[in-house]
């Protein structure tokens, strides 16, 4: 379904800001994979799903997505195939928009342009029963412009409208970082919800320790732009917070041990 094949991606190359933000990353999931992805701040968990969405494009490597080589797409062509959420809730919608109005744009994604979205009857009470079984109270406010909602409304819809016409891959970039704890909860057992009724293939990050245990059927660590860590199945079953803390724990020590060597190489050097 997605297949990763050596990906690399280097900021600001040669000079003092160089950051080696993907240093040869591997993946390949399968069709209904949801996979957590977890890593300290800079490991390159958004820079992973940026070089899969084609906001930028790859140093070196490929991307294969449901049969395409995607690796020289363009970021809108590939949309098509990717539906994202990401933290910052006013980015998935437009706000001058009703939700009936982004409803409509959200059904067309990957149709040919110019057919028309007419917002008959019929569809309109589809997208206020849609809109209903999210649980948000929105169902009479479909005609409100999104920029009134709630951040956490607003997640809710963008969640619909990612998964509306079935992507062939979800991407979910920390989606609930920026919601007070219930509405979180109400995002992710929406998200739960999508992913599983559709068996979409979704790769989520989180900085949440309770969501990486409980989603997902595999999940990774990256850090320093490598996977580190690889939990598929029966050992994803198992683990518990506690698990992954200690994982991240373990990074932290080698960390530690890593500095003074790394001053004497310098040292060595200078
Ligand atoms: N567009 C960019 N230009 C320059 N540097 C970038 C860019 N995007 C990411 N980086 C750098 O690449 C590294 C990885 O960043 P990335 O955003 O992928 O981290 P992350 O794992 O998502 O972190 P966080 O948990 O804080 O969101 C960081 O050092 C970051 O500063
Ligand atoms: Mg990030």
């Amino acid at each position: 379904m997605l297949r990763i094949t050596n990906a690399t991606k280097t900021f600001h190359p040669g000079t003092p800001n160089e950051v080696l933000a993907l240093q040869g990353v591997d993946l390949h999931l399968e069709p209904g994979d949801f996979l957590i992805v977890i890593g300290t701040n800079g490991s390159g968990k958004s820079t992973l799903q940026n070089s899969v969405a084609g906001t930028f494009m790859l140093d070196s490597g490929r991307i294969r997505l449901n049969g395409h080589d995607i690796t020289r797409w363009p970021e809108h062509k590939r949309a098509r195939l990717i539906g994202r959420v990401f933290q910052n809730p006013f980015s998935g919608t437009a706000p001058n928009m009703t939700i009936a109005e982004n409803l409509a744009l959200a059904a067309r994604r990957g149709k040919p342009r110019g057919l028309g979205w007419a917002l008959n009857r019929e569809t309109r009470d589809r997208f206020r029963e849609q809109v209903r079984a999210l649980n948000m109270g929105l169902e009479d406010r479909i005609d409100n412009e999104i920029g009134t909602l709630s951040g956490g409304q607003r997640q809710a819809l963008t969640l619909l409208m990612a998964s509306f016409v079935k992507p062939n891959l979800l991407l979910l970039d920390e989606h609930t970082a920026a919601l007070d704890p219930k509405t979180a909860d109400q995002v992710i057992h929406l998200t739960k919800q999508v992913v599983e009724r559709d068996r979409l293939t979704t790769l989520m990050v989180t900085h949440s320790m309770q969501q990486a245990v409980h989603l997902g059927n595999r999940l990774i660590m990256m850090h320093k732009g490598r996977v580190i860590h690889d939990i598929r199945d029966d050992e994803k079953k198992r683990m518990r917070v506690e698990g992954l803390l200690d994982r991240f724990e373990e990074v932290r020590r080698v960390e530690a041990l890593d500095l003074p060597a790394a001053e004497l190489l310098k040292a060595a050097y200078i």
